[in-house]
């Protein structure tokens, strides 16, 4: 493993796979199984083609999101939408926690994570399986949260491109050069067989949608997911 002190792994089920008929039901069974946060998806049938759900899904959602103790689980904010700041805004007042954009989808990167930083919330950085870390050279200073991504955005269920290995672990290598307390996440395919050698590149935080929403049971998958974790 690359990290020189243990991580503390989160796992972050991406409800683009769950029922969308029973949503709040949904995010409740996922926390209750042990989910870390939950990945929310915003697809604007432009940047991505396809198209999913806005802030006032996610405002409906907030009320559930939250253990039974009543402590709160972070929303974890994925836009795939072009332009990017005012959807940014619209998800910050409707209770997202973090919110991750794509750099190539804002005209003026720094400014649009200043803009959600503004609102209180955390700012990610997401890259496509073909693009350069290099504007990480610029803000890496200002985010919080570094998505690589190992497909290609707009649909869950698709295969893991293992070219993401190599990038994770060059995203880690610039977190840890930098000091600064930034997760390293990792979008797409992530299944029990593949979580360790994930982490073991360097990922901390690990989004899942079709592994736990097309499963009975929740709580089993992400169960086997820190088993595999804890073995790295
Ligand atoms: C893809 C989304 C992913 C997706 C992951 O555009 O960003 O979060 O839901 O789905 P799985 O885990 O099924 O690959
Ligand atoms: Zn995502």
């Amino acid at each position: 493993m690359s990290q020189n002190k243990s991580p503390v792994y989160r796992i972050a089920p991406s409800i683009l796979s769950a029922d969308f008929a029973r949503l709040g039901e949904e995010l409740r069974s996922v926390i209750e199984a042990g989910a870390d946060w939950i990945h929310f998806d915003v697809m604007d049938n432009h940047y991505v083609p396809n198209l999913t759900f806005g802030p006032m899904i996610c405002s409906a959602l907030k009320p559930h999101a939250k253990k039974a103790d009543g402590t709160a689980v972070p929303i974890d904010v994925h836009l795939m939408v072009q332009p990017v700041d005012s959807l940014a805004a619209a998800f910050a007042d409707a209770g997202a926690d973090l919110i991750s954009f794509h750099p190539d989808a804002s005209g003026h990167v720094h400014r649009s994570v200043q803009a959600i930083k503004s609102k209180g919330c955390k700012a990610g950085l997401v890259f496509n399986p073909a693009a350069a870390l290099d504007v990480l050279d610029w803000v890496i200073d200002d985010i919080d949260l570094i998505l690589i991504m190992s497909v290609n955005p707009g649909f869950g269920g698709q295969s893991f491109i293992d070219s993401a290995l190599r990038k994770i672990e060059q995203a880690r290598k610039r977190i840890d050069a930098s000091g600064k307390d930034i997760r390293l996440e990792v979008d797409g395919g992530i299944k029990l067989d593949n979580i360790a050698q994930v982490a073991a590149a360097g990922a901390d935080t690990f989004v899942a949608g079709s592994a736990i929403f097309g499963k009975p049971d929740y709580r089993a998958v992400i169960a086997g997911m820190r088993t595999a974790l804890a073995a790295t």
